[in-house]
């Protein structure tokens, strides 16, 4: 497995993978990577014959608010899990190497990051398709593997792969939970034991949704209100940034289930701690 640090050798040995005719596959990362990060690089392998791992924690999608600085980091231990997936090379940038000091070029999708997580976060997705946009660049992949767990993300990113004619194919794959339901998360680090069991609001929320749906019940109004109750039935002290139902495509509300094809994504704070999730609802 080979670490590379450098945006040019980087750009190099792409240049040089793509024109040997080898299929690249680019999983980017923030790293303290957990088994929801290894599974994007085993999809990717099934797809490549190299697979590009990016360890980089981007600092334009964080608000100055925001927790960069306390952003878990595990550079040795991430680089030995990437190894024992099969992925070969990781590419470690610094941040003034992706950001040089007269950086004032961004990538902006509009409509989508106008709602869900860019309503709280309003500069956050400009700085996630900046820099993957540049990693775009810089490692040319022939495909590009996200988690469905930040749905949205996945959904603009797609969208700016459209926009910008990148020929790419965009892959999104399945959240991977801890057995109790819990998505994997480098943020749930934060929690001590009743913490993180308090944390499972979230998914226990979106289980009860889809149980209302099997149910018959599909009126987004009702299944929200339930939801609620089973938040702070689980965590009395979370706040709930959103509950939203909304187009899997679009990402418009929805007000019954039935009608589209429906995400429903939450962001609660537990304990200090922004955490999101979705499930598919129809
Ligand atoms: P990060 O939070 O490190 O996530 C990297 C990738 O792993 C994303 O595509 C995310 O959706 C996926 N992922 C996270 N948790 C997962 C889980 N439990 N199951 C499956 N996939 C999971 O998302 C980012 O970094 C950044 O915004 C990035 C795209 C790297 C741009 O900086």
């Amino acid at each position: 497995m080979k670490t590379i640090r450098s945006v040019r050798f980087m750009q190099r040995v792409s240049r040089q993978l793509a024109t040997s005719g080898k299929k690249i596959g680019l999983v980017p990362t923030m790293g303290y990577l957990h088994d929801g990060h290894l599974s994007l690089i085993k999809r990717a392998l099934k797809q490549c014959d190299i697979v590009i791992t990016t360890i980089f924690v981007n600092p334009t999608q964080f608000a100055p608010h925001e927790d960069l600085d306390a952003y878990p980091r595990d550079e040795r231990k991430d680089l030995a899990k990437i190894k024992e997936t099969g992925g070969q090379i990781v590419f470690i940038p610094k941040a003034d190497d992706i950001y040089q000091p007269d950086f004032q070029t961004y990538v902006l999708v509009e409509k989508l990051t106008k709602t869900l997580e860019g309503e709280a976060r309003p500069t956050h997705f400009r700085g996630v398709t900046t820099v993957v946009a540049k990693l775009f660049n810089i490692c040319r992949p022939d495909i590009s593997v996200f988690g469905m767990k930040d749905f949205q993300q996945a959904v603009v990113l797609k969208q700016m792969a459209r926009d910008l004619n990148y020929p790419i194919k965009m892959i999104v794959a399945p959240t991977v939970r801890e057995k109790d339901g819990l998505a994997m998360s480098s943020r749930n680090k934060y929690f001590n034991e009743s913490q993180r069991q308090e944390a499972l609001c979230l998914y226990r929320a979106l289980k009860t949704a889809r149980e209302m749906v099997r149910a018959g019940m599909t009126k987004t109004t009702k299944i929200r209100r339930e939801m609620r109750s089973v938040v702070q039935a689980t965590c009395p002290t979370a706040k709930i940034d959103y509950i939203a139902f909304t187009d899997s495509k679009t990402l418009q509300p929805v007000s019954d289930v039935t009608v589209q094809k429906t995400v429903c994504s939450l962001a609660v704070w537990v304990h200090n701690v922004r955490l999101i999730d979705n499930l598919k609802l129809s």
